[in-house]
């Protein structure tokens, strides 16, 4: 018999959007919400949401789960436990990595990473491709082919030996990334500049975590952050910078923004958060929040603030990247005679993501509430080509939705997480807000501190090419060379 009524009614939902907030009953059915208005008729379930803000869930678009390494390090978190802890932490859906090595065909990297999260993720999931080794093939066939197929992002490393990848061949990616209309993400840190110094560091025997941020100063992310966006800007394709961390990298965006650049940004709750003293701790404990780029000052901290709050950022994403501190295959590698440049990069971060910014960035004032579901969900969503069916409520969206407690007062500790690590970094943050309910597609995943979601619940979500930029503004810099090609 045909499914008609309501499965489930959200009554009395305080909703905010990323441009509205109102008051309403959400009415959802096979997963999708198909009405909001206000006294629907009754559902066949139903939960009352009064005086709580019910807000889309989460989308996390830059997280590493089960990815490869090349250093005998293990990613902590699975496809499970990763999806496991996003979904406690509000988030309804993932973006992490399919990886190129160098020497493999991105279709085979692809193949491999979906027969790591096949059945096993507990909310949805979509991936962006690590392009590692741009041969012709990759370039003028693979390409094209995943682009066509659903995956229609990519992140390109300026950095990192196993990954990186000369502005020549940036330039081959970009000006695929232009013709088939996919967007490209960039981790813009100098590469040259890194390793001379840190060979330096290392000779001098100055090999703690501190040393780790002195290597990767603000001048390394600032002068890779302007040629990034100078690729872009050279090829006229959209670029969006990753995880920036300093206030000199955010001018650099801000700056290329208002010259009518289609030019990016997304930060990271480690750069709020964190600061360079955070790796200076007892033993080899800074290893923890090694990072790159590493968390900075509080001056950059403010600038960061400023640019969720200005629009330079629309996308805030955990980048969580978690490997045990206390592991032999983890942060802790060497131990305390170990060596900061062997440690790891990447911090856990999945499930604090969205509480950190609600309760620092909302109850403060800092942002609003609807500029925190931008930034969370829906311009995500709608950059990475997941829009409108994820990152926000509206009439035939997934019914992603999160209930939000902001009466609480608590601390976070790793004890009440659901990850695979052995610490947070925020052990101790104080917060005053936390989601009491996460849905995905209309089913339950975490309730009032528990996950009840299932393994396998997730699916697979191919993403659009991402909707076509604003035409050009008429006072940005016209491009003739591109017109001879
Ligand atoms: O340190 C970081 N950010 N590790 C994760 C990998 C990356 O570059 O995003
Ligand atoms: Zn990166
Ligand atoms: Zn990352």
């Amino acid at each position: 018999m045909e499914n008609t009524g309501f499965d489930l009614v959200i009554r009395n939902a305080h909703i905010a959007t990323a441009t509205d907030i109102f008051d309403a009953d959400i009415g959802i059915r096979d997963g999708r919400i198909i009405a909001l208005a206000q006294q629907l008729p009754a559902g066949k379930e139903e939960i009352d949401a009064a005086g709580r803000w019910v807000l889309p869930g989460g989308v996390d678009a830059h997280c590493h789960l089960a990815q490869p390494t090349d250093d005998g390090s293990v990613f902590a978190d699975d496809f499970f436990t990763g999806t496991r802890s996003a979904a406690c932490g509000g988030t309804t859906t993932v973006m992490p990595f399919a990886l190129q090595k160098k020497g493999a065909t991105l279709e085979q990297s692809v193949a491999n990473y979906h027969s790591v999260s096949d059945g096993e993720a507990c909310i949805d999931y979509a991936f962006h491709l690590i392009v590692a080794d741009p041969t012709t093939d990759v370039v003028e066939r693979e390409l094209p082919l995943l682009i066509g197929r659903g995956y229609t992002s990519l992140k390109l490393y300026m950095t990192y030996d196993d990954l990186k990848l000369n502005d020549r061949e940036i330039l081959d990616v970009l000006s695929v990334a232009r013709r088939e209309g996919a967007m490209t993400m960039i981790h813009a840190e100098n590469t040259d500049c890194i390793a001379w110094l840190t060979e330096r560091m290392l000779a001098k025997g100055l090999t703690t975590p501190p040393f780790h941020g002195l290597s990767r100063p603000i001048v390394v992310e600032r002068e890779a952050t302007h040629r990034a966006i100078s690729l872009g800007e050279f090829l006229d394709t959209p670029v969006l910078i990753v995880h920036v961390s300093s206030e000199e990298a955010t001018a650099q965006i801000r700056d290329a923004q208002s010259r009518g650049l289609s030019v990016y940004g997304e930060t990271c709750p480690q750069y709020l958060f964190l600061t360079a003293a955070d790796l200076d701790q007892p033993g080899f404990q800074g290893a923890m929040c090694i990072c790159s780029p590493p968390p900075r000052d509080a001056k950059s901290q403010q600038a960061i603030w400023d640019g969720l709050a200005n629009g330079t950022f629309q996308v805030f994403s955990s980048d969580h990247a978690p490997f045990r501190y206390d592991d032999p295959q983890g942060k802790k590698i060497g131990g305390k005679h170990g060596n900061f440049s062997h440690v790891p990069n990447g911090i856990p971060g999945i499930e604090t993501r969205l509480a950190l910014l609600f309760s620092e960035g909302v109850m403060t004032g800092r942002i609003d509430i609807n500029k925190f579901v931008s930034v969370t969900a829906t311009e995500p969503a709608r950059i990475y080509g997941l829009s409108p069916r994820k990152g926000t409520i509206c009439i035939g969206a997934d019914a992603d939705i999160v209930i939000w407690d902001t009466d609480i007062d608590t601390t976070i500790s790793n004890e009440r997480m659901h990850h695979n690590v052995d610490y947070t970094p925020y052990e101790g943050r104080r917060i005053h807000a936390w989601p009491a309910l996460t849905m995905c597609r209309g089913s339950t995943v975490y309730r009032d501190g528990e996950f009840i979601g299932r393994k396998g619940f997730g699916e697979f979500q191919h993403c659009d090419r991402p909707k076509p930029a604003k035409p050009k503004p008429k006072f940005a810099r016209p491009t003739p060379w591109l017109d001879v090609l």
